[in-house]
């Protein structure tokens, strides 16, 4: 039987109403000062700002790299696997943008060479302010049939991957002192199961980018590193295009009965990059047309 009068745990406190006196001290102390106009756009921009943006030779990647070009940015860096594509796209970011663009062939997961990667673009743009985690690889396999080595290129590509560029990265923005934003690029997958297609790891490594994230941008708030995810829907990429049936259906259970466009994720990005989110760190932003509230 519950003896109720032994119960220990601690109520709720409701603190008594402030004095006259501690409302005039309050008001005094309080940090905003005469009334006066903001420029709260200003707070997006850019200017002067370094950018690393891996898996950035295409896709969602590039998509968020122009973004950050267009907010003023000094110089980016674009990390990836392809090396025509990536080539091609610090052209074009160069040219529209006039930005100081550098591509870097290299596999996220290979710890030595993004280290060594950083030190050079520390090196040829100057100080990294901020990441961009987006390389990443998705396959649809049933999962009793998911050979063990597939399942592992998943998770190693998509989870310890943006982990090794995120410490490489914070390992700069700790020595330079002048903190950092890094965006994660997880996914609505991290958060629910994707279905009628099986992509029990791509789901399984989306969860541990979101909760990585979470754990680092604790560890790294004191470096004044703030870390943040954005997690995309199903997004309208050639890729995703290819999948005729899968297209429909994914249009179909959306609410807003279409798939995102890539630019509509940029708002997001320049927003995480900037001063304008200064307060926030820590936090999962859905893009998926309504995907997950059903
Ligand atoms: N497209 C979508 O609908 C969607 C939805 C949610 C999340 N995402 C995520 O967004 C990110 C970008 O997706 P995308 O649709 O633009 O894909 P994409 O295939 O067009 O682009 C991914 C890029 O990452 C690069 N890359 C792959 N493995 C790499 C490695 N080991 N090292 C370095 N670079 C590597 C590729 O070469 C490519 O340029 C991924 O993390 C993906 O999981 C995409």
């Amino acid at each position: 039987m519950t003896n109720h009068s032994d119960n220990t745990a601690q109520r709720a406190i409701v603190p008594p109403p402030p004095s006259a006196e501690d409302i005039a001290a309050a008001n005094a102390s309080a940090p905003d000062g005469p009334f006066q106009a903001k420029n709260f756009l200003a707070r997006f921009r850019l200017d002067g700002k370094v950018a690393v943006v891996t898996g950035g030779a295409r896709g969602l990647g590039f998509s968020m790299a122009e973004g950050l070009c267009s907010a003023g940015l000094k110089g980016v860096a674009i990390l990836d696997v392809q090396t025509d594509l990536g080539l091609d796209a610090i052209k074009k970011l160069h040219d529209a943008y006039g930005v100081q663009a550098q591509f870097y062939k290299v596999d996220v997961r290979d710890e030595n060479a993004v280290a060594e990667i950083m030190n050079s673009i520390s090196a040829e743009l100057g100080s990294i302010d901020i990441l961009v985690n987006s390389a990443g690889i998705a396959d649809l396999v049933h999962a009793e049939d998911y050979p063990a080595d597939k399942f592992r290129r998943v998770i190693d590509i998509n989870l310890n991957g943006s982990f090794v560029v995120a410490q490489a990265c914070a390992r700069h923005m700790i020595s330079q002192g002048r903190g950092g934003s890094m965006i994660f690029i997880a996914s609505m997958s991290g958060s629910i199961v994707n279905w009628p297609q099986p992509q029990s790891a791509y789901n399984a490594s989306k969860a541990g980018v979101k909760h990585l994230m979470k754990s680092l941008s604790a560890e790294w708030a004191v470096h004044g590193i703030r870390c943040n995810a954005i997690s995309p829907g199903y997004m309208d990429t050639a890729l995703n295009r290819s999948y005729t049936t899968l297209f429909n259906e994914w249009k179909q259970r959306t609410p807003l009965g279409r798939l995102g466009d890539p630019d509509e994720l940029t708002g997001a990005a320049i927003w995480l990059a900037s001063e304008a989110s200064a307060y926030c760190t820590g936090s999962d932003i859905i893009i998926d047309g309504g995907y997950t509230t059903l």
